[in-house]
């Protein structure tokens, strides 16, 4: 019997819900979020449909529309995020990705919990003066107009977001060094956004300043544009956990230090992370390009690209760490124009933008946990390669009664060579295809 629509999943025993739920059939799984409250009958025939969307609606999101690029929607599972269990929908197309989070996330379950929260409410627009001609009296300018610009920024521009409890909050002066010996002026523009992303507003915001400043200092602004590095709004994920092994803890931390040292390793630690959180970021219609360069800025924010990420033992306990600006917005543009948007945030039952940035941040953190574990143990091509088999064996093009013995022969060649590749399926393909052609032979007795 289906639940009323509750989303989030507070049952007293929250591991049940998702107990063998990637054995499951994707009938049963539609039959077990309904159960769950995270679908309706309606998702239900939307999803078994193939998501269906009209090519008029992608012609209100972009220009010379020809149809659209589909991705694969899963659910991550076994999440408890500050003692709350979520559906976790992701988009994506990367094989191991929803498995390996989701093997983490009950790991994790197991032996620790997962603690989130948000620091800082502003995001940031930039209003560039390339060429300033008096620092000093725009400096003088700027703190004379501060208050007053932030209130006729909130009178005429941001109106609609001090209603909903945000707004423009401070305004105030930086020089940065232009290289050749000189400084250009850079006013940051802070304002609370609440539960939307903000681009447009901030923009918006900083558009309208622009001849106020200009009109009071003399100056000629150069551009004006939000900024993707939002240092006053990070989002922080700590996952803690106690009675594991020793030395694989003390392995995950060698392989944390490597990130940390070494931005070579640091890239693909942090594209590991992003594996979690950009497939997040699709499904729920969010701009999932500002969240990477704001995660890669702020990731090199002392000078040295670094893991995102941080392991150390403490004690007995393995303790992990995420911290770094995502900005997301759970209203407006894409995430409420899109059904599967409007229906992935529907599934997770969130409440607020700083909501879904600490489910982002937590999903990144585990992810990279997965990774680390099996990198530090059985090896990448084990944990990763083995399920990529399959579209190998597809690719490949094994029909549907030579997949299995494809599967075996490849898991075979795995375990034998530690590599695998769509050559190595061709291969198996052509020789079984052979040998079911060939002549059956003479007896010899
Ligand atoms: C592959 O998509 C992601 C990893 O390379 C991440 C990592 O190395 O930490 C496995």
């Amino acid at each position: 019997m289906a639940q009323k629509f509750t989303g989030k999943i507070t049952p007293s025993k929250p591991a049940d819900m998702f107990a063998g739920f990637s054995k499951l059939s994707r009938e049963e799984r539609f039959d077990r979020l309904r159960e769950m409250g995270a679908l309706s009958k309606d998702d239900i025939s939307f999803l078994r449909a193939g998501s269906p969307l009209s090519v008029e609606l992608a012609e209100k999101f972009i220009e010379n529309v020809i149809g659209y690029f589909q991705l694969p929607l899963g659910v991550v599972t076994n999440f408890i995020i500050d003692g709350q269990s979520y559906v976790i929908p992701m988009a994506v197309e990367e094989t191991s990705i929803i498995a390996a989070a989701s093997k983490t996330a009950k790991w994790v379950r197991e032996h620790g919990r997962i603690t989130t929260e948000v620091v800082g409410r502003e995001i940031i627009g930039q209003i560039q003066i390339a060429k300033v001609k008096d620092f000093s009296k725009l400096q003088t300018k700027v703190r004379e107009q501060a208050s007053a610009w932030v209130e006729l920024s909130n009178r005429d521009v941001a109106h609609g977001l001090v209603k909903r409890g945000g707004g423009v909050k401070s305004i105030r002066l930086r020089s940065v060094e232009r290289g050749d010996g000189g400084l250009m002026a850079v006013i940051h523009v802070q304002a609370d956004a609440c539960d939307a992303m903000g681009a447009n507003i901030i923009n918006q915001v900083c558009e309208y300043l622009k001849p106020l400043v200009e009109e009071v200092s003399g100056e000629k602004v150069t551009m004006c544009i939000l900024s993707n590095l939002v240092d006053t709004k990070v989002t922080r994920a700590r996952v803690e956990m106690s009675g594991l092994d020793p030395e694989l803890m003390e392995k995950i931390e060698e392989a944390s230090l490597f990130a940390l040292q070494d931005p070579y390793r640091a890239a693909t630690n942090n594209k590991g992370v992003l594996n979690g959180i950009d497939p997040i970021l699709i499904a729920t219609g969010n701009d999932w390009r500002a969240v990477e360069a704001g995660i890669h800025a702020y990731a090199a924010r002392d000078g040295q690209y670094r893991s995102i990420t941080r392991w150390k033992r403490d004690g007995e306990k393995l303790v992990g760490t995420f911290e770094a600006p995502i900005i997301l917005g759970i209203v407006g543009g894409v995430t409420t124009l899109h059904p599967t948007a409007k229906m992935s945030l529907k599934m997770m039952n969130i409440q607020s933008a700083d909501e879904l940035s600490r489910i982002c941040a937590s999903v990144g953190l585990v992810q990279n946990l997965g990774a680390l574990r099996a990198l530090t143990t059985v090896g990448i091509i084990e944990g990763h390669m083995k399920l990529h088999i399959k579209n190998l064996t597809l690719g490949a093009g094994a029909q549907e009664k030579e997949i299995p013995y494809v599967q075996k022969r490849l898991e075979e060649i795995l375990t034998l060579h530690k590599r695998i590749s769509l050559s190595h399926a061709v291969e198996v393909l052509r020789e079984l295809r052979a040998n079911q052609t060939r002549p059956p032979q003479e007896s010899q007795t």
